[in-house]
């Protein structure tokens, strides 16, 4: 078997950088530009015959990077690793006439695995028609936690749906755990409840698997700080951040925000290259 290599997806290069750099296989030389009307070119400017392709779909035009990529490489083996796959939210039909976006969008994508890392919704895994793996990035996420030495640290889940993860996070930073409760009102809003949390003086580590315009984190240390909290860290694995969603978070208070590689973002002090770089050295 021909050993792998990697191409850097346009919107995942210093993650695949990690990946080389842990697995030692070389990082396949890719041109990416535009064409003026802003249509998207690029060329995989060598031969290949097994790939792992790094590529997070955050955007749309990440979307069409990684299928050309795909298309690309059509004669080689192809493992695609997507760190962060977009629209995982939008798993089901919520109102009549909607797509069930991360269905149209997982079903095209063919190669002969597909990994991806803390999907927002484990319904999307089924959607995906080639061999598909979910990675997780829980206790890297506790690593880096457990090293921020912290005063009677409690791990918190804004909502229902970061739950197991933050038990599992728990587990590794040897800590207690507890869970809000979350309504979304709108797209950008939302109503958070934290009734019988004991946070008084203590460091409070809230985490979720996104965060995106930060109203879900901001909502939470509203009612945090009001409840007498010691410091907040607030963590994710996939720093989306939209607009002003960063300092939204520190101007209610956030003692440090992090997140992972998943999105190459300012806050990304966690890499999720190490589990990656073991999954794809597992094929
Ligand atoms: C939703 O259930 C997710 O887990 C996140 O809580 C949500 O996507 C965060 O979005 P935002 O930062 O816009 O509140």
């Amino acid at each position: 078997m021909s050993e792998m290599k990697i191409i850097a997806g346009a919107s995942s290069q210093v993650l695949a950088k990690r990946v080389s750099d842990l697995t030692q296989w070389d990082i396949v030389d890719v041109e990416y530009r535009r064409f003026p009307d802003g249509e998207s070119y690029l060329r995989v400017c060598e031969e290949v015959e097994r790939v792992a392709i790094i590529q997070s779909t955050r955007t749309n035009d990440d979307i069409i990077v990684l299928l050309q990529l795909l298309d690309a490489c059509e004669s080689a083996e192809k493992h695609v690793v997507i760190p962060y796959f977009g629209y995982a939210r939008q798993d089901k039909r919520f109102k009549n006439g909607e797509p069930i976006s991360s269905r149209a969008i997982a079903s095209i994508f063919k190669a002969d695995s597909i990994a991806v890392v803390n999907i927002h919704s484990e319904e999307v895994m089924k959607y995906f028609r080639s061999p598909a793996k979910e990675l997780d990035a829980s206790e890297v996420i506790g690593k880096y936690i457990s090293s921020l030495n912290l005063r009677d640290p409690l791990i918190i889940s804004p909502d229902y749906g970061a739950i197991e993860m933050v038990e599992k996070i728990s587990k590794v930073v040897n800590c207690e755990y507890a869970v809000m409760m979350k309504e979304r009102i709108s797209d950008e809003e939302v109503r958070i409840s934290a009734e019988g949390l004991e946070v008084k003086g203590r460091d409070v580590i809230i985490v979720d698997d996104i965060i995106s315009t930060g109203g879900t984190i901001k909502e939470a240390l509203k009612i945090l700080k009001k409840m007498g909290v010691g410091r907040v860290f607030v963590g994710c694995v996939h720093p989306v951040l939209v607009g002003d969603a960063l300092l939204k978070l520190y101007r209610t208070g956030a003692y440090e925000v992090f997140g992972t590689d998943t999105i190459e973002s300012s806050i990304s002090k966690v890499s999720v290259a190490e589990i990656i770089a073991s999954y794809l050295e597992s094929l």
